[in-house]
């Protein structure tokens, strides 16, 4: 109940999926949350079923400006900032002969730049108040090739690295600011039936098949699991990891 309590915590992407996952388990263990979204519609319809200690602000993690909007409205309401949790991602099945300018960068600016503008506005303001963590949402797709997901395997991987040089760089300066990711396996979200939804019906049934069948668990995560591991990272319970990347994937890449 109280592996949170009093933690001010930031979520990007909280609107739907493992993003509004992580916010309920957060939540659950007594932290103050603060979700931000695109979606405004869906985020403030959201952040009034999580309860008193949840707001929504409206936010693309891709604007370095919103940045700072975002943390001073959140320093503001609650004194501080303890936890960031970078979720926003998107992804398309688009191989390298196919894949435009458009679709690459657009997967880039918000699974990595978005990532590296949140960290280091975190960083700016968490390194004078004690510290804090920051958990970056990369992906077994940090990990492994897919020939269909070109940016996102580029996009992930650099989570994953990034995440480890700021580790580094946080610990040595004494910070006391840890920074992990997790790579979540396939989970049951719309990023996932999205993607299959754009595929045709028979290419959709394929790949997923496919896909379960390269899952030793045998199937999907739920959101609740990922969030299990976000959860985990954002408290003092992993007071020695930095600089890791935890896999959730069902056995996956095992
Ligand atoms: N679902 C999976 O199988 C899976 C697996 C591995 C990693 N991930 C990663 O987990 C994270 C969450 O994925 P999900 O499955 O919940 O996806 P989702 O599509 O269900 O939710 C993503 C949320 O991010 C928001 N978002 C998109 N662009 C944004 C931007 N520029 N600024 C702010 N918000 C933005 C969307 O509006 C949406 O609410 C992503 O980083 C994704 O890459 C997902």
């Amino acid at each position: 109940m109280n592996r949170l309590q009093k933690k001010v915590c930031l979520i990007t992407g909280g609107a739907r999926g493992l993003g509004l996952a992580a916010a309920e388990a957060l939540l659950a263990e007594g932290a103050k949350v603060m979700i931000t979204d695109l979606d405004r519609a869906e985020g403030e319809a959201v952040a009034k079923t999580l309860g008193a200690n949840a707001v929504f602000q409206q936010q693309d993690v891709t604007r370095r400006e919103q940045w700072g909007e975002v943390l001073d409205a959140l320093i503001a309401r609650w004194g501080r900032l303890d936890v960031l949790v970078n979720n926003a991602g998107v992804a398309g099945i688009a191989d390298i002969e196919s894949i435009s300018a458009e679709d690459w960068a657009r997967t880039i600016d918000v699974n990595l730049n978005g990532v590296y503008l949140g960290t280091q506005a975190a960083i700016a303001r968490m390194k004078h108040s004690g510290g804090g963590a920051i958990v970056n949402i990369a992906s077994i797709e940090g990990l492994i090739g897919e020939a269909g997901l070109p940016a996102y395997n580029a996009s992930k991987g650099g989570v994953r690295l990034f995440s480890k040089s700021t580790a580094i760089h946080c610990a040595r300066s004494g910070y006391g600011i840890r920074v992990n990711s997790v790579c979540p396996g396939f989970a049951e979200t719309q990023m996932v039936s999205g993607a299959l939804a754009a595929l045709a019906p028979e290419t959709a049934q394929m790949f997923a098949q496919k896909t379960l069948a390269r899952i030793p668990m045998g199937r999907f995560a739920r959101p609740a699991e990922i969030a299990a591991a976000v959860l985990f990272l954002a408290s003092d319970e992993s007071s020695y990891m930095t600089g890791s990347d935890l896999v959730v994937d069902g056995g996956m890449t095992a």
